[in-house]
């Protein structure tokens, strides 16, 4: 099967990873499923061979302001394990939502808030979440760190 799409953003996940999400040309992506290996024709005799996935269904990411770096987290992942899993120092305690010790300002995208320290109010306000328990709604969270 041959499909003519375009780029339309490209997110650098680490030095040597990159995502990368195409939009049809025409038609739909159909038969294609997360795992499947795909060659991406870029012109005269280059092609490259990716691998799909589908965050937007199975997870989602999150971007560090203070440096651009985007990371995928996983559906069962939290994301203070990913970023103490790429190294990154984080401020965190009980790790159950319950201390406060991990709450860090959001800067973009919609929280779906696990914690149990937040009143509702604070949680509606969109503002800053725990992070070792609560959730994106929207595929992509900026934080502010
Ligand atoms: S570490 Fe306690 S609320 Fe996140």
């Amino acid at each position: 099967m041959t499909l003519t799409a375009k780029l339309i953003a490209k997110t650098g996940l680490s030095a040597e990873i990159a995502a990368f999400r195409f939009a049809p040309l025409a038609g739909r992506f159909t038969g294609m499923s997360p795992g499947a290996h795909v060659d991406i024709h870029l012109g005269a005799d280059l092609v490259r061979q990716y691998s799909l996935c589908d965050w937007d269904a199975a997870g989602g990411w999150v971007e560090l302001a203070s440096c651009g770096t985007v990371l995928p987290v996983g559906p069962e992942q939290s994301i203070l394990g990913v970023l103490r899993d790429h190294g990154l120092p984080v401020a965190f305690g009980c790790a159950q939502g319950l201390s406060g010790s991990c709450m860090t300002d959001m800067i973009a995208g919609e929280i779906d808030h696990r914690d149990g320290i937040l009143s509702p109010e604070e949680q509606a306000g969109n503002g800053y979440m725990c992070i070792c328990v609560s959730r994106a709604k929207s595929a992509r969270l900026v934080l502010d760190m």
